[in-house]
């Protein structure tokens, strides 16, 4: 009776509890195991009695016994649980961020696109008559040399382009007007690299063909697009300047958003910084292309996506952009 309270009372909470239970309660050697050598010697008459409640000590042991079991069990798989804290966030990685050119290019092409232009794409190895010769620079004219061109060695009529004006070309040589797209790209000129130039940078041109197109459509194209990226209280200036393509010519300034006209490093003290250039399509390129110069008027702008990023974003060296520097290029992730 005395082992069989013992029995119900027995807790366990761990393996070495549940192993000491079959010690004592079930194994050979228990306390039930040396009652049951011990009946040979219990008188014939007892030796019934004895069994039966040996049998059942033994049944409550064993039962006892699978119970602790299940409980052990139970109570370490939900200690593993709780270890497992399933509301702890997530390691962080790093995801990575756009490269400024590219959030720069995106946007720009999101401007344009929302009032009616659409992208297009040309080669950045181009040949004289897309390059040069169908833009009005005339063969030997000094305006080639304003753009220190990569001659291609094995093919003196290639080149590396000097700007995406090619494209227009192209799109002119197979489209009727009107036209309306923009061309980004990455252009080449033999520049020493510094803090202000590269070899390698890009582009964005946009060109407008239709009929009765005026100076006034591409000011207020420009003033829309200067005041969709800097600001709605930019203002803008136009420059009288020469593009053997264009006529009459200008360069773009817009009011410098930083010190608000007040004078600052980044338009030395002007209130004013240059971002494109641009002008009307002079009559000739239209001609070299098939268009009618009589029936047909465009304009056309150019600006560097590098130059555009550096007012943004304040970036005083060029050479950033290219470098791939992990410190410089993280910094853009909040505009990703
Ligand atoms: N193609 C010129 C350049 O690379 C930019 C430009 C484009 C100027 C279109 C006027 C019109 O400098």
């Amino acid at each position: 009776q005395e082992l069989k309270e013992q029995i119900t009372r027995f807790e366990a909470k761990t393996q070495e509890d549940l192993e000491a239970f079959r010690m004592r309660f079930i194994s050979r050697k228990s306390v039930i195991g040396d009652l049951f050598a011990g009946l040979k010697d219990v008188a014939a008459t007892e030796r019934k009695h004895m069994g039966i409640a040996l049998n059942d000590l033994k049944n409550s042991a064993q039962q006892k016994f699978q119970a602790l079991i299940s409980e052990v069990n139970a109570v370490s798989s939900t200690n593993e649980k709780t270890d497992l804290d399933l509301t702890l966030p997530p390691a962080t990685t790093h995801t990575g961020s756009l490269h400024p050119l590219t959030i720069v290019r995106k946007r720009i092409i999101e401007i344009f696109e929302r009032i009616g232009f659409n992208v297009a794409d040309g080669p950045e190895m181009e040949d004289d008559w897309h390059n040069f010769t169908a833009l009005n620079f005339p063969e030997n004219h000094p305006a080639r040399d304003m753009q220190d061109t990569f001659f291609i060695e094995k093919n003196p009529d290639m080149v590396l382009r000097t700007h995406t004006s090619n494209v227009q070309i192209r799109l002119m040589e197979v489209n009727k007007p009107p036209i309306r797209s923009i061309m980004p790209g990455r252009v080449f000129r033999n520049e020493a690299i510094s803090a202000r130039a590269h070899c390698i940078f890009h582009q964005v041109e946009g060109l407008y063909i239709n009929k009765n197109v005026g100076f006034k459509d591409l000011k207020q194209t420009l003033f829309h697009f200067a005041q969709e990226m800097f600001g709605k209280d930019t203002r803008i200036r136009f420059r009288p300047s020469y593009f053997p393509f264009t006529e009459p010519s200008a360069e773009m300034d817009i009011s410098c958003f930083i010190c608000k006209g007040k004078g600052c490093k980044v338009c030395k003290g002007t209130g004013w910084v240059e971002i494109l250039g641009c002008g009307m399509v002079d009559p000739n390129v239209l001609d070299n292309c098939g268009i009618d110069s009589e029936v047909y008027t465009g304009y056309a702008f150019g600006m560097g996506i590098e130059r555009i990023a550096m007012l943004k974003y304040d970036i005083d060296d060029l050479r950033l952009f290219f470098e791939n520097d992990i410190r410089f290029l993280k910094q853009f992730s909040a505009y990703s």
